[in-house]
């Protein structure tokens, strides 16, 4: 089975009522994690690269892992994704490298930053899709932009300004109509990254309420909850404990993710709390045992750790157990489906 496109995972999991993570990777040993996460669960997996995450490994060496990934774990539907895409360009020379599935961020600028126009967004993402479509490929698309609403905190947009750019219900629903996108990120007031929420967070600041509404109008489209990271406590004193510095900080309950799970939402990406238990257990390892010099002594305890990280997320979004049960289809089919509609 092996390497199957995005949107297959998220049609199965849609009929079946579970959410996917996404998990980022940067490393063989994030992909070994998520694996072996996948593996014990019996869970589909969507793997995920930023740019950043391709230009540090160089998409060669990110091609023949995840090539391993798909020899050495069969019986595991795998979709490889480009996250964040910020210009066709990108996605397209993602869909060149191997991945079954593209982001195109049309939310920000091609800098990666600065919000866009809705026009903008529509004419980028209708051009990957057109581009995606053709070659079988899965594409998410972004309406809204991701940031805080608290002020001063989560990165990007905060207070007034990350307000005003939640997703607005109507214009997502304009949106998917013009571009065609397969998955659809929506902006609840989540950012990227450790420092998302002062408290735990409320209606105020993580508006779910907004993920229900566009599910009412699109519930055939599949929702993509980006900063979903849940920032565990026990992390955090982790990495405290063996020295490290985290300021309070609170992330996205996995309950308010079983939440959106309930009302559409299908993928879930996280890539924070991977990281933080990664660094608590290399902190751990050096502060314990300040003689090791071995990379494999720090880096097998940070994959154990980032293993039971996905394996939690695995199990709370509900998409254990589904492994064997999603149907294989080739990238030739899904030219024909998209070619369909
Ligand atoms: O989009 C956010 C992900 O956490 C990836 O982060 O751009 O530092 O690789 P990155
Ligand atoms: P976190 O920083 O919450 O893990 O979010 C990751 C993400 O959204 C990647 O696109
Ligand atoms: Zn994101």
């Amino acid at each position: 089975m092996s390497l199957v496109p995005m949107r297959i995972l998220l049609d199965h999991a849609a009929e079946n009522g579970y959410g996917v993570a996404a998990f980022n990777v940067n490393n063989m040993e994030q992909i070994q994690a998520i694996m072996a996460a996948a593996e014990e669960t019996e869970s589909p997996v969507i793997v995920q690269a930023s740019r950043g995450a391709r230009k540090y490994t160089n998409d060669a060496y990110l091609r023949h892992l995840m090539l391993a990934a798909a020899e050495l774990h069969p019986n595991i539907p795998i979709s490889m994704h480009q996250d964040h895409g910020n210009s066709p360009a990108t996605c397209i020379s993602a869909i060149e490298q191997g991945f079954n599935s593209v982001m195109m961020d049309g939310s920000l600028s091609e800098d990666g930053k600065s919000p866009s126009s809705y026009e903008y967004n529509v004419k980028v993402t209708k051009e990957v899709v057109d581009y995606a479509h053709a070659r079988g490929v899965t594409v998410e698309g972004e309406i809204g932009t991701l940031g805080g609403i608290e002020d001063g905190h989560g990165a990007g947009l905060t207070g007034e300004e990350a307000l005003k750019h939640l997703t607005d219900p109507s214009q997502a629903e304009r949106f998917v109509a013009d571009t065609g996108v397969d998955a659809l990120a929506v902006a609840i007031g989540t950012s990227h990254g450790a420092y998302k929420f002062t408290r735990k967070p409320t209606g105020d600041v993580l508006v779910m309420s907004v993920i229900e509404e566009i599910h009412k109008r699109l519930p055939n489209t599949h929702l993509v909850m980006h900063g979903s990271s849940s920032v565990p406590q026990e992390l955090l004193d982790i990495i405290r404990m063996y020295g490290g510095y985290m300021k309070e900080t609170y992330g996205v309950p996995v309950e308010e993710i079983q939440r959106g799970i309930k009302h559409g939402v299908r993928k879930i990406n996280v890539d924070t709390d991977n990281r933080l238990a990664i660094t608590g257990a290399i902190r751990k390892v050096f502060s314990c045992k300040p003689t090791a010099f071995d990379p494999r002594d720090y880096l097998s305890p940070a994959r154990d750790a980032m293993k039971q990280v996905c394996i939690d997320r695995m199990v709370a979004f509900g998409q254990a157990g589904y492994a064997s049960k999603v149907k294989q289809v080739s990238m030739k089919d899904m030219v024909t489906f998209y070619m369909g509609k």
